[in-house]
């Protein structure tokens, strides 16, 4: 029999990661993006990533219709961003200091780098999708990442 939901979370929860927020955009032209920490990277030639993006995500159908994604990683101090950015709905931009990246999804400024990507391929994972994006472009800066633990947020050294 299969493990329990609430169960699978607390167990998952277990395994530190850091933080991202994802960020895409609607064939219109309108921006979204959420946090995310089911992200990995899975080949260095060709370079590609993914994201676990849940069905039912307002930014989900971005993915499809723009066929881009940029992988922001939060910084130590961006707890804030990573709050906003797990709730659906409103004006998730609005006082946010970003700018456009050269595959039309937004690079938001303060993290520790971003990952431009353009997506190869959707694969089916239950209530989320898989999606492989080839990196085209990516930076770092020197910051503390925030991580996220056990159902927290947490620093390297707590
Ligand atoms: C630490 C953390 C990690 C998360 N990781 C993911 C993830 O990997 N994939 C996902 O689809 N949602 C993830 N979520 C939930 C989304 O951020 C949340 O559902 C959000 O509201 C989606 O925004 P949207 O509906 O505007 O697209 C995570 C939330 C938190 C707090």
């Amino acid at each position: 029999m299969a493990i329990e939901k609430n169960e699978l979370r607390r167990v998952m929860g277990h395994f530190a990661t850091g933080v991202t927020v994802i960020t895409t955009l609607r064939k219109s032209g309108e921006l979204h993006g959420l946090t995310a920490n089911a992200f990995t990277s899975v080949s260095l030639v060709p370079p590609l990533v993914l994201v676990c993006v849940d069905k039912k995500a307002e930014s989900y159908p971005c993915f499809e219709e723009s066929k881009v994604f940029t992988v922001n990683i939060l910084a130590a101090d961006q707890e804030a961003i990573s709050r906003r950015f797990a709730v659906s709905g409103g004006e998730k931009f609005q006082g946010i200091a970003y700018r456009d990246g050269a595959n039309g999804a937004p690079i938001l400024e303060g993290t520790l780098g971003y990952i431009e990507c353009r997506v190869t391929t959707a694969v089916e994972g239950g209530d989320h999708t898989i999606y492989l994006g080839e990196v085209e472009q990516a930076e770092t800066r020197e910051a503390k990442p925030l991580l996220f633990f056990r159902g927290g947020y947490r620093e390297i050294g707590d």
